[in-house]
């Protein structure tokens, strides 16, 4: 069994794909690639096939992580059959997931943040009009959910083996 892990923010530029390539190498580094399946999604249109923002690649780049895998995609119904856990980066994108799945999905929709152990913060802010320092205030605040994330999984019986 594999547990399946949806990153979603507006754009999916940004937010989503940071933590997405953030939470796979944090993945890949404890050996657990084949237990924990991760994608990410916008829910708007806007980017759809785009590689992450320049500003994103860069400032995860210099931190250890390579986005330029990465496209966007729109949020699909499917998503909330198809993944465990479809963690949203702010309460509007919450919001927004909330009113899609509806009472259909039992998968897990919170906030991403919801995960992390050392933040007080709930949410991580949109970087795209702002300035280079946002995008490394969205890198600290998704790596400190990815640590929490990963250890909340591996708690409900992902098997290192
Ligand atoms: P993201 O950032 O949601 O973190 O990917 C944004 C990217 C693009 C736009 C807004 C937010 N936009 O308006 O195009």
């Amino acid at each position: 069994m594999t547990t399946k892990v949806l990153f979603v923010c507006l754009g999916n530029i940004c937010r989503s794909p940071t933590a997405h390539g953030v939470f796979e190498k944090l993945v890949a580094d404890a050996g657990l690639q084949d237990k924990i399946e991760i994608d990410s999604a916008g829910t708007g249109d806007w980017h759809i096939g785009r590689p992450p923002d320049e500003r994103t690649q860069r400032a995860a780049k210099q931190r250890g992580y390579d986005l330029s895998h990465l496209r966007a995609r729109q949020v699909t119904g499917a998503d909330f059959h198809d993944f465990d856990y479809v963690l949203a980066m702010d309460k509007s994108n919450l919001k927004d997931l909330r009113s899609m799945a509806g009472d259909k999905s039992n998968c897990h929709v919170s906030l991403f943040l919801d995960f992390a152990e050392s933040s007080w913060k709930r949410e991580v802010p949109d970087p795209y009009y702002g300035g280079e320092d946002g995008f490394e205030t969205v890198l600290e605040l998704v790596e400190d959910g990815a640590r929490g994330l990963l250890e909340t999984i591996k708690g409900a019986g992902v098997s290192e083996q």
